[in-house]
């Protein structure tokens, strides 16, 4: 891991505006509120793919706020031009929503990055990009260091995201080496929490609308791969520190606790009480068995780590499906026998 300081740097006390590209996305939105309470201008930039206005309703009338719908691969808008600071976070990340569309998946990464970094360079901006767990493909090391580098099928069909990320921070660091651009690389790791879309295909909302719904739980395989879950409010914890840091990455950011799918799926039937049974399906193609990240270095340099519980974090995902999506809890019994003796 790279730990010395990129050689141009941002004025911290004169941020100006901060772009954030996806941030109408689930951990985007999360950024966002962040940002705005500490006080920041936020330009989010989003061409709403797989993000929603809807995850930022709430900022639309923040006189601090913005939302330009816009596609990234295509260039900034002009108003995007002063940014001094920049967390790139646009691209769709569930398997289900980056194989729909691999070409621009890949543009979104590769041709959104560069955008950003020309940007950057011109203007002295900072730019955090937000890498993934994803560019260790299907590890062969355990748990997964930021110094190794990686397994993966360049031609698979996650190969669109896993290469097109790998690609971005290869960007990155050129633009670093060769134009002193300052950046900061974050790889984050499976990142669960309200606002995930149902639906999508990742496990935690697959999990949490099935239960609520009392439909069978879908399990890939045997459901003995493992993967490390972390809540969104440490996820971006974690951008942010990194983005105020010296330090340019790549850090790993995720909760080293590893837990199977099977795991996930029993807590989650506990906890919220569905009588849902397990139907198993077949692995998908590149299902990575193994998922975990080492984070010393994250710890060492950032003074970060996870905080919130998987109990904790599931709870409030649990709760906030269920106001989203009207579902009733399932041990709620509905008695039309005792209403109608009541009325009676
Ligand atoms: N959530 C995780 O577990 C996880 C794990 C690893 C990495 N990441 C990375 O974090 C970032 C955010 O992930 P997320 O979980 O919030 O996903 P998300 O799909 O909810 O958010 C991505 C956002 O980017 C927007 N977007 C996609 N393509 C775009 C384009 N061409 N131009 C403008 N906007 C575009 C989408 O509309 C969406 O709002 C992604 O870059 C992802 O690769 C997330």
């Amino acid at each position: 891991v790279s730990v010395e300081p990129t050689a141009r740097t941002v004025d911290d006390a004169a941020e100006g505006l901060v772009l954030v590209p996806g941030g109408a996305g689930f951990v985007g939105s999360h950024l966002c509120d962040r940002l705005v309470e500490r006080g920041c201008h936020v330009l989010a930039l989003d061409d709403l793919s797989t993000g929603d206005a809807e995850h930022v309703a709430h900022l639309a009338r923040h006189p601090r706020f913005r939302l330009v719908v816009r596609d990234l691969a295509t260039g900034l808008p002009d108003e995007a031009r002063v940014a001094r600071r920049i967390y790139n976070l646009a691209c769709p990340a569930s398997p289900a929503h980056y194989q729909r569309r691999p070409v621009q998946t890949t543009l979104t990464s590769v041709l959104g990055a560069w955008h950003l970094l020309e940007h950057a360079q011109s203007v002295g901006a900072r730019l955090l990009q937000a890498s993934t767990s994803e560019v260790y493909g299907d590890p062969e090391v355990h748990p997964q260091r930021e110094s190794y580098w990686g397994h993966v099928n360049p031609i698979g069909e996650r190969s669109c995201y896993d290469e097109g990320k790998r690609c971005a921070e290869a960007l990155c660091f050129a633009y670093r080496r060769e134009r002193e651009v300052a950046i900061r690389v974050a790889r984050i790791f499976n990142t669960y929490g309200p606002r995930l879309t149902p639906g999508d295909g990742r496990v935690v909302s697959n999990f949490v609308v099935q239960a609520l719904r009392g439909d069978p739980l879908t399990v890939y395989g045997e459901g003995r791969q493992t993967r490390s879950f972390c809540y969104v409010d440490d996820t971006v914890e974690g951008l942010l520190r990194l983005m105020d840091s010296a330090h340019e990455g790549p850090f790993n950011i995720g909760n080293p606790r590893e837990h199977t799918v099977l795991e996930l799926a029993e807590l989650v039937l506990r906890l919220t009480g569905s009588r849902s049974r397990l139907e198993h399906r077949p692995l998908p193609a590149d299902d990575p068995r193994r998922r975990r990240p080492d984070i010393v270095a994250a710890r060492a340099a950032l003074g970060w780590e996870p905080r919130v519980a998987l109990e904790d974090g599931l709870q409030r995902t649990i709760e906030w499906f269920r106001a989203t999506l009207g579902l009733p809890s399932p041990r709620t019994v509905v008695l039309p026998a005792v209403a109608a003796i009541t009325a009676a």
